[in-house]
């Protein structure tokens, strides 16, 4: 088939990738010319992706970026692909769907299957995308990304997909394409379903990370630690899920997409009080982890040396989107603490670049990368571990 994505970042490029390796021949539609010029010089921008097989794709003439809308016409399949943030209301933000809808419109002459994978409230498929395209007639399914960057179990190949077409065409069609490179693909009734799952997915997520760091402060003060207890929780073998505390959520999909489920149903007036909750609990998290470091280096950092050590959202990636590690280190400098931060991976942020972990005070992990110097952390003076790594030192 001839596959264009609209959208090259961490969904549309790992999409592209698993087409073009189908034997499809794909191109990356994308508005970032600098990101195009170094996707068609097979340098890839994600971890889960190598330069050597992105190259290999672009040399086999299965692959090409390009900025030209003009190369979404004559395409078996279109995928959307693209950003679905909050405003600054915290509202959903789809002015990017709707570019990319609009562009649809505009240059596709002949009829495709037009395959949403950003995830969106439920509707969005229908009213927010295929209700745009006015020009020719479509097929639309909806198959929402359930990619978690950095999950070397889980891919695309061998997470279920879902999907929901308006027609049984659509989801016909969309099956037949997804089944060239995932194993397993799990039709529901409508792109309404489809939609919903996604974010009720996310949503499971943040409610109850939401609780397990409720429960971590819970655990310290009343002496007791609240990862022994999740692991002693986790032994039994039905009705547990772990989840472990943290200084807050980050990415693209946890801190965003509840959001998107509050806004539906703040529309057919049902409250969604646990997301809301859960939201509260999650952005106080910085504030609760500072407050600890605080306290546990002697009731005050003022005048002392930090070094954040991890600033991307989890381990082993470099995405620093709604990090928290943003907040932990505005919050200890405004304790009077001289901050500096260190992540090879993520190596310059915030007009920062990353810093050596040795000659600090005070060490607080906010995400541990695998291959971090350990023994560099253990040597400052006083630690603080968000993540669990560490034995023997404070934490949650
Ligand atoms: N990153 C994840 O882990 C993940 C997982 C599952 C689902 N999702 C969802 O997938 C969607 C995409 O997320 P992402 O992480 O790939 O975003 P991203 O920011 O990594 O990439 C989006 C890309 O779209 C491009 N873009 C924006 N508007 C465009 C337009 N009109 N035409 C062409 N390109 C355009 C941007 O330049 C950017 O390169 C979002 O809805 C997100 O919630 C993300």
């Amino acid at each position: 088939m001839r596959v264009a994505i609209i959208g090259q970042g961490y969904v549309g490029l790992t999409i592209a990738v698993g087409a073009a390796g189908a034997g499809h021949t794909v191109v990356g539609f994308d508005v970032n010319d600098g990101l195009v010029a170094q996707l068609n010089a097979g340098k890839s921008h994600i971890e889960g992706i190598s330069d050597k097989d992105l190259a290999g794709f672009v040399s086999a003439g299965l692959y090409s970026a390009s900025t030209d809308a003009h190369v979404l016409d004559g395409s078996d399949v279109i995928v959307i692909a693209v950003p679905t943030p909050l405003d600054d209301h915290r509202n959903p933000d789809l002015s990017f769907v709707h570019s990319a809808s609009e562009l649809i419109n505009q240059y596709v002459k002949s009829p495709a299957l037009i395959v949403n994978e950003s995830t969106s409230y439920p509707g969005t498929l229908r009213t927010e995308i295929a209700a745009r395209i006015t020009t020719v007639e479509h097929l639309y399914a909806s198959s929402p990304e359930r990619v978690d960057p950095g999950n070397t179990q889980w891919g695309t190949k061998n997470t279920p997909r879902l999907i929901g077409g308006l027609t049984p065409a659509a989801v016909a069609r969309a099956g037949e394409f997804y089944a060239t490179f995932c194993d397993i693909i799990i039709e529901v009734s409508s792109p309404e379903v489809a939609e919903a799952a996604k974010i009720f997915e996310n949503t499971f997520r943040q409610v109850n990370i939401a609780l397990v760091n409720e429960f971590a402060q819970i655990s310290d003060a009343l002496g007791i630690s609240s990862r022994e207890v999740i692991d002693a929780a986790a032994t039994k073998p039905y009705g547990f899920m772990s989840f472990t505390p943290g200084p807050g959520v980050g990415g693209h999909c946890i801190p965003v997409d509840p959001s998107y489920l509050a806004h539906v149903a703040n529309q057919v007036g049902i409250p969604a009080t646990f997301i809301k909750r859960a939201n509260e609990v999650n952005l106080a998290m910085p504030a609760y982890v500072v407050k600890r470091v605080v306290a546990g280096a002697g009731g005050s950092i003022k005048g002392k040396k930090v070094v954040v050590v991890g600033v991307s959202y989890k381990a082993n990636v470099a995405d620093t989107r709604e990090a928290p590690a943003a907040a932990v280190i505005d919050l200890l400098r405004e304790q009077g603490a001289t901050v500096v931060w260190h992540d090879d991976l993520v190596s310059s942020w915030r007009t920062e670049s990353s810093s050596p972990i040795t000659g600090a005070d005070i060490a607080v992990i906010v995400t541990m990368h695998d291959g971090v110097d350990v023994a560099a952390i253990k040597a400052c003076g006083y630690v603080f571990d968000c993540t669990g790594h560490l034995a023997g030192v404070d934490g949650i």
